[in-house]
């Protein structure tokens, strides 16, 4: 159970009936906070921040340690009245797909009928094992666990395939990808993914950063959007529901003086939309992934910061009072990629880049959200999510008891799953390097550290299951001879 309740945060249950949310800012005057009109929150559920809405700037212009403490991340939560709109209710299952490896959709795979008959038989006499498997599940951070960039991580497969199915019940256990990565569709995303890992990856059982911030659109339709390759973060926010949405090449396809420094192709024009910006007025800003051209991102992003009520070109006279919302997808300052040295930069410094430079320009700090792990709202979220997986593994739309986060970011994945109550597993594949017998000291992973997620898998399993649990399929078992406490596997 999450060790966080509703009660906790003082979320209060939505109406039944949804009803026109305000998109207008004049409701939240010199506030980051979402407009809280109790009788506008139909689709979405608002989760309080755990974090501080206010800049970490100052801390990190005079200590450079990257990874706050759990201590201080706790002192932090609920305490600014921010709230995070997650969607009630995961993505719509048009956007839903399950695709295999070679990227088909999923269908009758031959053999694949009398092994289910055979795998069903063997669970109906092992009934105690297939409850304690029915009342568990994974849910997997990707860079650092199951890849690094486009890289497998070897022992990722076998254990996604153990568990979709290959063990000794032949039961699938579920699993969700939660990852702070982001930047294209989740549909674009798992496919790709798919090739990666060499197992079917559905939409229904991902969420990236900035998944939950489809619940925004109901509350911003004019929003810049920002990181990511090329155009894509376009598309994933147009997906999402937002109305007008601008990334930074169509600004810059209007006015290339906008940024001295810019990076821009004449490819890039020609998918650009060029519109009069300086008469556009935008309700938000959202940044959905890396930036790949800090100088126009950041600049574009001060500017509209500084802006009169959103507009592009214009000065406020008081920025602070009149300051747009800027929303971050997630906080992560390093994560590993395929590159051979120390873990990289991503988000979460630049975010701290951009509020250096406000408080720089306006001595002020910037008010600002952030979502991803291990932000409280993307771990509700997450429930959401498995219980919608649960239904379709198990036909049981509830959530397990004994949920493992297997993460290697103590930063992040560990510290967010040990507040929500779930099981936490570091690895030593991704940005926790300590050596063998060490665990995180500021956010220790509550059920130990391994090699990598497969020895994380094979431990929870085997916790959940028994220790003399087999991790293989036996297609030549006889179920007759099979039952508790007897082995598929000779
Ligand atoms: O940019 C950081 C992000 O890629 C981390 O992803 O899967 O480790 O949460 P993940
Ligand atoms: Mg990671």
């Amino acid at each position: 159970m999450p060790r966080f309740d509703d009660a906790d945060f003082g979320v209060e249950a939505a109406p039944a009936e949804p009803s026109p949310r305000d998109t207008s800012r004049d409701a939240v005057p010199g506030s980051i906070s979402i407009p809280s009109d109790p009788n506008a929150q139909g689709d979405v559920i608002e989760v309080p921040a755990t974090r501080s809405s206010i800049s970490d700037a100052s801390q990190y212009m005079h200590n450079l340690s990257l990874s706050p403490s759990m201590k201080d991340r706790r002192g932090s939560r609920n305490s600014f009245g921010t709230s995070l709109p997650i969607p009630r209710s995961p993505r719509p299952s048009r956007l839903s797909s399950v695709v295999t490896a070679d990227g088909a959709r999923a269908g009758a795979v031959p053999g694949a009928v009398s092994r289910d008959i055979l795998a069903s038989q063997i669970q109906d006499m092992s009934k105690e094992k297939v409850k304690a498997a029915k009342n568990m599940a994974f849910v997997f951070d990707i860079d650092g666990v199951l890849a690094h960039g486009n890289e497998l991580i070897p022992e990722a497969r076998e254990a996604l395939k153990m568990l979709n199915g290959d063990n000794e019940l032949g039961i699938k256990i579920p699993y969700l990808l939660l990852t702070n990565g982001g930047g294209k569709t989740e549909a674009a995303r798992t496919q790709q993914l798919s090739e990666i890992l060499g197992v079917p990856i559905s939409t229904d059982q991902f969420i990236q950063s900035h998944t939950p911030m489809r619940a925004l659109a109901e509350y911003y339709e004019t929003v810049l959007v920002m990181g990511g390759e090329g155009f894509k973060c376009r598309e994933v926010a147009e997906n999402y529901g937002f109305k007008n949405v601008v990334h930074p090449k169509d600004i810059l396809a209007w006015d290339p003086t906008i940024s001295p420094w810019r990076c821009f192709t004449p490819e890039e024009r020609a998918e650009a939309r060029v519109r009069d910006y300086s008469k556009m007025k935008f309700d938000a800003i959202l940044v959905f992934a890396d930036s790949r051209d800090y100088a126009t991102d950041m600049q574009l992003i001060m500017d509209l910061l500084l802006a009169e009520d959103g507009k592009l070109l214009t000065r406020a006279k008081d920025p602070v009072s009149s300051r747009i919302p800027i929303y971050f997808s997630q906080g992560d300052l390093v994560f590993p990629t395929d590159h051979k040295g120390p873990p990289r930069l991503t988000q979460g410094a630049f975010r701290i880049g951009v509020e250096a430079m406000y408080k720089a320009i306006t001595g002020v700090d910037l008010e600002r959200v952030v979502y991803g792990k291990p932000e409280l709202a993307t771990y509700k979220y997450a429930d959401e999510v498995m219980r919608g997986w649960m239904e379709q593994i198990h036909n049981e739309s509830r959530l397990p008891d004994n949920v493992y986060m297997v993460g290697d970011n103590p930063a992040s994945d560990i510290i967010g799953g040990n507040m929500y109550g779930w099981n936490t597993c570091l690895v030593r594949t991704g940005v926790f390097q300590g050596k063998e017998g060490e665990n995180d000291p500021n956010s220790p992973a509550n059920f130990g550290v391994f090699d990598n997620v497969l020895e994380a898998v094979k431990a929870a399993v085997r916790k959940e299951l028994g220790e003399d649990f087999k991790f293989k399929w036996n297609p030549k078992v006889n179920p007759v001879l099979h039952g508790e406490g007897m082995s598929a596997v000779e």
